[in-house]
């Protein structure tokens, strides 16, 4: 038991004298039992590896390369993406996959390598396969990215899923990313990091690991280039990272390198070579476009677990609208359910929801409803006896429901990795529409359940669907929420075909994307969470999952209220910019910390809305590219090393660098700025990047800057949009990219791109393609000229 058990355990033992007390024991009793009953030990085991190569067969896109105890497939795909299988492991079925897998390359062939291996060469990346199983990727040049040893696998003697372990090596210098949402990032130090999503039972910081997300992506970000490595395998593993170091003077490099190790399932995985951009684009191309948020989601939400009745919820929207504070949504928590059950509602507190719904719309506010999974365990309650009735629950190795306890009390667990379940489920979200709702807050979906001991989710024994070819919580649990988290999308867009669903959910996997966004989940409050929220948004970003933000003033407690607003400016400039707090937390809204801090938030909330138009090109980038709204500062300049230690600041677009206040008291700080022309937007002076400047960073604002030469779109007074435009360095140019939303349905938006230039003495914006002279049909405002 970890501390963390410990902390959880005396928690409930504390609950023990009340009926969910005792639930929880008993649930948790009974858990413990049945997988102790149904996971076989495994025995004895026995180790393999690949042996010497015996011969090998061409397939389009590469072929299989064979060894004495092993095979290893290796194929290019016309995306640029390599999957390489052992032992007969083909690209499907996958959970992470968009649709089918991409076809192979048939330019990608098999051929002997000097070495007595084989290699294939591609347009982005060569792979060489040596005599022992070892396979390096190589830049075009020859340049080595990284070097997988030859596996070792151990197998049951029993037959049962075996586990292996997969060493890499990687260059001295590289860096580590990704791996889900990591408390601890965005770049990854040595250490173990696991992959079981987890809620970890309380607020958490910076170090607490695993979180919600995990996932098995990496990107390692070396001189000679960035790749990105996927193993698709959704079971148990940890991924343990060692940064390498450089010899000084004669000493010799020390290379990094990394260690997955899976419990179980195919070893499999997929590489993608480039810049971060295009590795990026990979990625989306492989697992799917992101979801677009409608344009209400890009402002500013105010939550909270606690507001208890519908006059709580006008007296708070009041509040905003009173202060001059710009408002796009509110959510309501689980207190707004009966007797915490999902898909319902007490009328008692919420007595005229679809009234309050429409009332706020009207106002340009839009209500969103926290959905979790677990379903009372109760005959009579709707959901419970409609999933029987479709025999949708998850059930234990001897047929029986598995229970567990939740918000409601006693539940079950409907099982989204059978269709028939996704469906069921989908159809519930009608009520949600009805009582007015415009989006889902998904929860609980690790998936929790209450423990006294032992783990705080579904037994591993627990039996699955996995789309009909069965299997068990091992496999199944990573997926539990992107599972569920398709349902939700896919009902939303059926029910409500005429605007593009909005879904953010705590827990997911790779591709989660396709569905939604995610949020930082239960955030300490103090300065190491807030920390720990723009590592969880920026390592999530380059994972593929572009929309996430923070509970901006952290999820316990009470921030002070400096603490408050420094959370307040850095959710301003994130994808997700929301305000959420426990029940029993201290206040969220602007106004509770005083007047200077509620003007300054005023000042935020007014920015982020004139930013509106910039934040809905990002999503639409986000989801023509890959590439992610936050970016860390070595995006474009993945050689500068420097950057890639930098974890205190980002990029938001191409346009602005961002450097939130991360520390209690400060003034100034100390920005890295990557190569070009950089505006502080605030004072309008310039610096030249590469450089370390110092900067102000009052209380009123956190340092933001443009890049020269930028076009960025934002919201005029008139509401429209206007371009703002930051001069290009004299004798440069510049340009950006403006996509307005056609509406919140799925209309096609228009892409337009803007150029900057000096032309005698002045700086010129233009649309390309378009006729000279100002950018047609646009206002525009030149910034920076004084720089
Ligand atoms: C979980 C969620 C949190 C929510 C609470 C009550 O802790 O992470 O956001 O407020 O449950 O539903």
């Amino acid at each position: 038991m970890n501390g963390r058990d410990l902390v959880r355990s005396v928690k409930v033992v504390g609950m023990v004298g009340t009926a969910q007390g005792l639930r929880t024991v008993r649930s948790s009793w009974r858990r413990w039992r049945a997988d102790a009953a149904a996971v076989v030990p495994p025995g004895t085991e026995r180790a393999r590896v690949p042996g010497p190569v015996t011969g090998m067969e061409r397939e389009p896109g590469g072929g299989v390369v064979r060894f004495a105890r092993a095979e290893l497939r290796v194929r290019v795909t016309a995306g640029g993406a390599v999957f390489l299988g052992w032992d007969g492991a083909e690209p499907e079925p996958s959970y992470a996959l968009a649709g089918r897998s991409p076809e192979a390359d048939p330019r990608a062939v098999l051929e002997p390598d000097t070495e007595g291996g084989w290699r294939v060469v591609s347009e982005r990346v060569t792979v060489v396969v040596s005599r022992y199983g070892a396979v390096e990727l190589r830049t075009p040049g020859g340049v080595t990215l990284r070097r997988d040893l030859p596996p070792r696998w151990w197998e049951r003697a029993d037959g049962g899923a075996g586990r292996w372990v997969q060493r890499s090596e990687v260059p001295a210098e590289a860096r580590f990313f990704g791996l889900g949402g990591r408390s601890s990032g965005p770049r990854l130090r040595n250490g173990t990091y696991l992959l079981w999503n987890t809620d970890p039972g309380g607020s958490f910081g910076p170090g607490d690991d695993p979180l919600y997300i995990t996932m098995p992506v990496q990107m390692v970000v070396a001189d000679s280039g960035t790749h990105l490595v996927f193993h698709d395998n959704t079971w148990e593993g940890a991924v343990s990272v060692h940064e390498g170091a450089e010899g000084a003077g004669s000493g010799h490099d020390r290379a990094g390198s990394c260690e997955v190790r899976m419990s179980g399932g195919p070893l499999r995985y997929w590489a993608m070579v480039g810049t971060p951009a295009r590795v990026l684009h990979s990625w989306a191309s492989l697992t799917g476009p992101p979801a677009l948020p409608p344009s209400w989601a890009l402002g500013h939400h105010h939550a909270r677990w606690g507001f208890g009745s519908e006059q709580e919820v006008r007296r708070i929207v009041a509040g905003y609208q009173e202060r001059g504070l710009p408002l796009d949504a509110v959510h309501l928590d689980i207190d707004h359910y009966e007797a915490h059950q999902v898909f319902t509602v007490d009328r008692e507190r919420f007595p005229k929801l679809p009234q309050l719904a429409d009332e706020l719309r009207e106002g340009g506010i839009r209500l969103v409803s926290i959905v979790d999974p677990a379903v009372k365990y109760e005959r009579g309650v709707e959901a419970y006896d409609s999933g029987m009735a479709a025999d949708v629950f998850v059930r234990d190795a001897t047929g029986r429901p598995v229970r567990g306890v939740v918000w409601p009390g006693e539940a079950v667990f409907p099982d989204f990795t059978d269709p028939r379940a996704r469906e069921w489920w989908g159809t519930l979200y009608k009520e949600r529409l009805d009582q007015g709702f415009s989006g889902f807050w998904h929860d609980m979906n690790e998936p929790v359940s209450f423990a006294a001991f032992g783990e705080a989710t579904l037994p591993r024994s627990a039996r699955h669907s996995l789309e009909g070819r069965g299997g068990d919580h091992r496999e199944a649990h990573n997926v539990y929420g992107l599972a569920m988290a398709r349902a939700g999308y896919e009902a939303v867009r059926a029910l409500h075909p005429e605007e593009r669903p909005f879904l953010f959910s705590r827990s997911g996997w790779a591709g989660m994307q396709r569905y939604g966004g995610t949020w930082s989940g239960d955030v300490s409050t103090g300065w190491p969470g807030l920390r720990a929220s723009l590592s969880l948004v920026l390592g999530l970003g380059l994972c593929g999952v572009p929309y996430s933000g923070p509970d901006v003033g952290g999820f316990d407690g009470s921030p002070s209220p400096e603490l408050y607003l420094r959370w307040f400016q850095l959710g301003a400039y994130l994808p997700l910019f929301r305000t959420h707090a426990a029940i029993g937390a201290g206040r969220r809204e602007p106004w509770e910390f005083g007047d200077e801090v509620l003007g300054l938030a005023r000042g935020v909330l007014v920015e982020r809305r004139r930013l509106l138009p910039y934040f809905v090109t990002l999503a639409h980038l986000a989801r023509r590219t890959g590439s992610p709204y936050v970016r860390p500062l070595w995006w474009g300049n993945p050689e500068d090393r420097s950057l890639r230690d930098c974890e205190d600041a980002f990029l938001l677009g191409d346009s602005l660098l961002v450097a939130p206040v991360l520390e209690s008291g400060a003034v100034r700080r100390s920005v890295r700025l990557p190569r070009g022309r950089w505006y502080d937007t605030a004072t309008g002076r310039a610096y030249e990047g590469p450089a370390k400047v110092v900067v102000d960073a009052p209380l009123s604002r956190i340092p933001v800057f443009a890049r020269a030469g930028t076009v960025l779109p934002v919201r005029g007074c008139d509401g429209g949009i206007e371009l703002e435009a930051w001069a290009p360095a004299q004798g440069r140019s510049g340009g950006g990219v403006v996509v307005a939303d056609a509406g919140d349905g799925w209309a096609e938006a228009e892409l337009e791109r803007f150029t900057t230039r000096w032309s005698e003495g002045r700086v010129v914006v233009e649309r390309e393609g378009g006729e000279d002279g100002p950018a047609p049909g646009r206002s525009v405002r030149v910034r920076g000229v004084d720089g």
